[in-house]
This record gives structure tokens, sequence and C-alpha cells, in this order.
């Protein structure tokens, strides 16, 4: 198929067009590098070895944006664009709210103009909100503690409503838990912008002595360790789980939302105890008080993506932690 992908030079988008080259899809990213790197398309011509296309677009610029659909034969769409800092959103909402929610409005009606009706949105767990038990199961209720997630859950939302408009659609909205990783060549990985919100960048930084030491949000929590506990899935085997879904719905229509997670549930101290054991590294940690707005446990119940897409993780922790240090230690300052 020939996929268009939104935030293709992205963390989680650059390592699925990776994976869709490798399967011989053809593609055409867009991304204007808001929170990515140039040398991102470099990384994956020379892991791939295969050409695609690029356009730097901004998808609010619906004129430049519009060009992408006439100069390419699009089958469907995985739309990962978007602003995804949890903070950012709390401190900027009006800016998350028009970026994320207007940017999918254009994609969709430039999708229904050219006739793409396949569409794999970018979604998260955090539409699960504060107050449901794991395994977190599909059927569960949605809410939202904050703005960036209010926005993952109304595009989920909208999607469900374009649908019941229009029975053509086909349309996956993944859920992705914590993903964290890097492609084995160690040549594209997680490369946040500044000071890492989320676990797994901190302490590669940590390791690579970017950073002092790692704080360790809350040891009182109701868990095994007292510290909080997530489902860690490796960013390869998330990038597969999008391919899934795109095949699912190459024949079919329907929209639906499947947990991409391991089911396992592993908590900060675990963590942080497997890195360093596996990667021969210490990481310096104090624990601090908690963090605004963390639940204590999540962690998936991802039975409906393996019977519905044929789709399970395959990656261990082992290989999660491995990964991540060989991208951060062979790139110290990310891109
Ligand atoms: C994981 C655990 C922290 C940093 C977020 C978003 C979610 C998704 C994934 C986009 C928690 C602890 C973290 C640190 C710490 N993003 N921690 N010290 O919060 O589960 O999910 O990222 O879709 O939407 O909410 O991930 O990596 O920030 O935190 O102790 O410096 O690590 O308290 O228990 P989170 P995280």
């Amino acid at each position: 198929m020939k996929v268009l992908v939104t935030g293709g030079a992205g963390y989680i988008g650059s390592h699925t067009v990776v994976e869709l080259l490798n399967d011989n899809h053809e593609v055409i990213i867009v991304d204007n590098f808001s929170n990515s790197n140039p040398e991102v398309l470099n990384r994956i011509k020379e892991i791939t070895n295969k050409e695609f296309k690029f356009y730097e677009v901004d998808l609010l610029d619906e004129e430049k944006f519009e060009k992408v659909f006439k100069e390419n034969q699009i089958d469907a769409t995985i739309h990962f664009a978007g602003y995804k800092a949890v903070g950012e959103s709390v401190e900027k909402p009006i800016s998350y709210y028009h970026n994320n929610l207007t940017s999918t409005f254009i994609l969709c009606d430039l999708m229904k103009k050219y006739s793409v009706k396949k569409l794999v949105f970018s979604s998260s767990a955090t539409v699960y909100g504060m107050n449901n038990s794991s395994p977190l199961l599909e059927t569960m209720p949605l809410s939202a503690t904050n703005p960036y997630g209010m926005t993952k859950l109304m595009i989920e939302q909208i999607l469900g409503d374009l649908y019941k408009s229009d029975n053509s659609w086909g349309i996956a909205l993944l859920r992705y838990f914590n993903p964290i990783g890097a492609h084995e060549s160690g040549r594209i990985g997680e490369n946040p912008n500044g000071i890492p919100n989320n676990l797994m960048p901190y302490i590669t930084q940590v390791a690579v002595k970017k950073r002092e030491k790692l704080s360790i949000f809350g040891s009182d929590y109701d868990t095994h360790d007292g510290t909080g506990v997530r489902d860690y899935i490796h960013v390869v085997d998330l990038a597969k789980g999008h391919i899934k879904a795109l095949e699912k719905f190459e024949n079919e229509t329907g929209v639906e939302a499947f947990n991409l997670g391991t089911g396992d549930g592993i908590s900060v101290l675990d963590l942080v105890n497997a890195f360093k054991g596996i990667n021969n590294v210490d990481i310096p940690y104090e624990l601090v008080s908690r963090r605004a707005g963390d639940v204590a446990t999540c962690y998936a119940d991802s039975s409906k993506a393996l019977k519905e897409l044929n789709w399970k993780t395959e990656k261990s922790l082992e290989d999660m932690c491995r990964d991540s240090w060989k991208w951060q230690s062979n790139n110290p300052n990310g891109y």
C-alpha cells in the first residue's frame, strides 16, 4: 500500500516507517520538525536502504498539505502528528486543542476529498483516565485529566462520529501504553526536546551523564515496591501493531480501539534495576514526592489486539533496556 505517515520523523513515527518500508509498502512522510529532526530521514534510509517521499509541511497549512494528496495516490494514513507533552498541555491548552484537533479536521477533510478512507490514529492509554483498574480494557469508560489526554479522547470521538456519517471508512484507534526502546541498530531512538518528561529517556540521559540523577516520583503508591507501575512496550513492537492495523482495515470498514501493551506491570524501580543490570551502568536516583496527575498502576489487557489484529509483543524488557541504551550511548546528544 501507499501510506501517508503524518509525524513520520518522530519517535514512534520513524520506527513505524522503518517497518512499513521493510514490508515493502510505499511511504510518504509529512512532518514539520516541531518535535523531530531532519537527520531522522537519513537514518531511516540508512537502516532500510529504501526510498520514500518526504514533505516538510505543517498539517495546519491546508494548501501545502493538499499538494501531498494531489501528487500521490494514497491508500491509507497513519496519523502520528500532534503535540504530546502532558505538562505542556496544561500550560498551553489552546495551542494543544488547536494544533491536535484542527490538524485532524484538515486531514480528514482531505482524505474524504481524495477518497482515502483508511486511517490508523495514534491514541493513548491516557484516555482511560484515573478511575479504571488495570488491566485496562477497550470497553472501559474513558476520561481525561489534562488537555493532551482530552485531545486524544476528543479525536477518538470525532473519528467515531465520522464513521457513523460514512460507513465506508476503516479506522483503528491505537491506545499506546508506555513506548520505550529503539531500533536494534541504535541509529534511531527517542530524542526529546529539553528535559525529558518520560522515564526511560531520563534514565538514559543519567546513564550517559547528561543528567546528574533520576528523581523517582513517589515511593508510597499501593504497588509492590511503592513506585509507579506501567506497561512498557518496545517501540518496534508498537510499530508492528500499526502495520497489523493497516492490514485489518485494508478490506474492512468500521472503527475500533485497540490497546497496544505487553500486559505486564513494571515499576519505576523494576525498570531502573533492569536497566542497570543489563547495561552495567549506574543510575543515581532519589525518591521524591509524587508527580501531580500520575496514577499508581496502569497496564493493558491487549487480548483484543491479539484476537483481531493477530498482534502481540515479542520484545522483552531486556531488549527494551539494551536497545534504549544502545541508541543513547551511540547518540549522547541525540540527532
Ligand atoms: C512513567 C513512570 C512516573 C519520569 C506518559 C503520558 C502518556 C504517554 C506516555 C503520550 C511514572 C515515573 C517519570 C521521571 C519518574 N505519552 N517517572 N521520574 O506518565 O505513564 O505516561 O507518557 O501519549 O500519555 O501520560 O509515562 O514515562 O512520564 O512516567 O519517577 O523523571 O515513571 O511517575 O510512574 P506516563 P512517564
